[in-house]
Order: C-alpha cells, then sequence, then structure tokens
C-alpha cells in the first residue's frame, strides 16, 4: 500500500515538474470527427454574443513594437489612413494620415517634440494641432496600439480606453505579435475562433486531443481542454477558455496545465470602410506567455529568439486559419 502510495506521489511529483505527455498523434483514420459537435447554430450564438459587445470605438492598429519614437507610421484603418507616432514622453499619439496642408501621406516621417514633421514642407502636426486636422484617442497597452477610429455602436459611448482583457504581468512574461490580412470581415476572424472545434482537424500539427467542456462552456464563454503537439509522439495539455471581450476581439486565456495565465489575443481590424466590398481585414495576434517554471526565465532572457518560432507558429496557423475566415465570407458574400 505504501509502496503504490509512493509510486502515485512520485508520478504526480513527475507530472507537476514535466508538462510533457506521451500523447501519439492519432491517425486521420483514427481522428474524432468533432462535426455533430460544432452545431452552426451554437457558433452562431456565440458569434452573435460577440457581435452585442460595443468596442466604443476602439480598434487595434498597430503592435506597440511597430510605433518607434521619432518617426512616424501610417495604417490603413477602416477605410482611412491614420498616422500613428509618439509624444515626448513616449505616449502614442494618432491622427488623419494626410497632411492638412496639400495631402501628403504622413508616413516616415521625423518626430521633434511630439510633432509630426510633414515630409513635404515641414509642417508641425501634433495633440494641440486643431480642426481640421486633430488626434483621434489613442492608447498604448505595452503589447498593442489602440485608436478610438471605428464605428461607435448605437446605445455605446466613446470611452476613454479600449475594453482590455486580463493579461501577465509583462516582466513576468514573453508576447510575440503577428498581423496578417485576408478578404473577410472581423465577424469572420471572430466566427473562425469561436470554432475550436476545428483544432485538432485543421491543425494537426499543433493541436490534439480537444474537447469542449460543454458543462462549464456557455454562449459567451467556451471551455476547452486541448493538447499542444511537440511532434507526433509528445503533447502539453491544457485547459484554456475563449471570451470576447469586444466586438473585434477573442481572447484565449490558460486556466490549467502548463503556462497557466498565459493569453492569446485575436484582434480583428477592418481594413476597408464599413460595408465595402470584397472587405479586407486584418487579424493582429498577441500571444502573452507566462509560466512559474524555471526554464521559462532562462527563454526570457533568450525572448528576441523565442519570438522568432512563436511568430513562426502563429503564422502557420493563422494561414490556415485567414483561409477558413476568407471561405466564410465568400460564402456569405455569394461568391462560391
Ligand atoms: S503637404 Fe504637408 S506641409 Fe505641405
Ligand atoms: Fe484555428
Amino acid at each position: 500500500m505504501s509502496l503504490l502510495r509512493t509510486d502515485r506521489s512520485w508520478r504526480a511529483e513527475v507530472r507537476g515538474r514535466v508538462p510533457v505527455r506521451y500523447l501519439p498523434q492519432a491517425t486521420p483514420a483514427h481522428l474524432r470527427g468533432t462535426w455533430l459537435e460544432a452545431r452552426p447554430a451554437r457558433i452562431e450564438r456565440a458569434v452573435a454574443d460577440a457581435l452585442a459587445r460595443p468596442t466604443h470605438g476602439w480598434l487595434v492598429v498597430a503592435a506597440s513594437a511597430d510605433v518607434p519614437r521619432g518617426r512616424s507610421v501610417v495604417r490603413r484603418v477602416a477605410g482611412r489612413e491614420v498616422v500613428l507616432w509618439r509624444d515626448a514622453d513616449g505616449g502614442v499619439l494618432a491622427g488623419p494620415g494626410a497632411c492638412p496642408h496639400l495631402g501628403a501621406r504622413l508616413h516616415g516621417c521625423d518626430v521633434v517634440d511630439g510633432a509630426v514633421l510633414c515630409r513635404w514642407h515641414g509642417m508641425p502636426l501634433g495633440r494641440d494641432t486643431r480642426p481640421p486636422w486633430a488626434t483621434f484617442a489613442a492608447h498604448d497597452d505595452g503589447v498593442l496600439v489602440w485608436a478610438r477610429v471605428g464605428v461607435v455602436e448605437d446605445g455605446a459611448e466613446p470611452t476613454q480606453h479600449p475594453v482590455l482583457a486580463a493579461r501577465p504581468v509583462a516582466d513576468g512574461a514573453i508576447a510575440s505579435v503577428v498581423s496578417l490580412a485576408a478578404t473577410c470581415e472581423p465577424r469572420d476572424i471572430v466566427a473562425n475562433r469561436l470554432d475550436p472545434w476545428h483544432g485538432a482537424w485543421l491543425h494537426p500539427y499543433a493541436f490534439s486531443d480537444l474537447a469542449v467542456d460543454d458543462a462549464a462552456s456557455s454562449d459567451d464563454r467556451l471551455v476547452l481542454e486541448v493538447a499542444y503537439r511537440l511532434g507526433r509522439t509528445f503533447a502539453v495539455p491544457v485547459r484554456a477558455e475563449f471570451t470576447c471581450p469586444d466586438s473585434h476581439t477573442v481572447v484565449m486565456t490558460i486556466t490549467d496545465g502548463e503556462g497557466v495565465g498565459s493569453v492569446v489575443e485575436t484582434h480583428a481590424t477592418p481594413l476597408t470602410a464599413p460595408g465595402e466590398h470584397p472587405a479586407r481585414t486584418v487579424m493582429t495576434e498577441a500571444v502573452v506567455a507566462t509560466s512559474d517554471r524555471a526554464g521559462f526565465r532562462v527563454a526570457r532572457r533568450l525572448a528576441p529568439l523565442v519570438r522568432v518560432g512563436m511568430r513562426a507558429s502563429q503564422t502557420q496557423l493563422w494561414a490556415d486559419d485567414l483561409e477558413y475566415a476568407a471561405r466564410r465570407y465568400a460564402l456569405r458574400r455569394g461568391l462560391v
């Protein structure tokens, strides 16, 4: 009996220390179909619930690292050009992307004392410039830059800050951001994320052993068990939940297993104006990973290197997921 208990506690100890499990990958012939669980009506209900959550006009417009000090950057958002730059105190600012003098695109301009100096004739543009050219509200959350340039929904008010999801603290985490565009609307990217059942089928190289916990899930929260694949033989099982802070954002949070508290944020930002077709949308994914393991502290010191690997796997997954989103859009628009 005591031998058995020792054996059990030894196993528990190993399981606690080593997150990797022996989980051989199923072949397609043996992979359990999930199509009966991925009920279209259920996915639509979750999407409708997400779409009802206001953005208050806030959209993700860049990665924080993409907006340097001293130089401006122009992005296209919802059919208009938006210039981003940093104020003298490092805070991010945003404004219309065309110079009010003769319309120069304000990309790549020098920024001096918080003012963008237009490259054509040097007009200074900053937080004190008065309409018709005036700054928009902007916010740097430390990983992503937001601007209040989207539609403020009926019944909602413009707010001082976007709706932000909880993240691990910055100095205990590694963040990696990728942005990719597709022909679809933001709702198609949201819908892709709210169909977790495709995980092991569409991305067998990345996920397996996926099961949605129906008892713990609702239209506004999907809870699931999934294993991150480390090749064909081993995987790291976690429990995760998907929620939508606003209509353009889906957040996956690891709630049990390796990396508890880590998040994967998916933000859908329209490139084209509302109602314009074909619609183009940028998907920005921020992975903010954390772990209390000693190995993770080493990884944090190698963050630039680790980020290369994180971005490669994010890009591979989103190649598949954006094809899914674009297909959904094409079906809805009668293009196929
Ligand atoms: S176009 Fe910008 S200063 Fe002339
Ligand atoms: Fe996916």
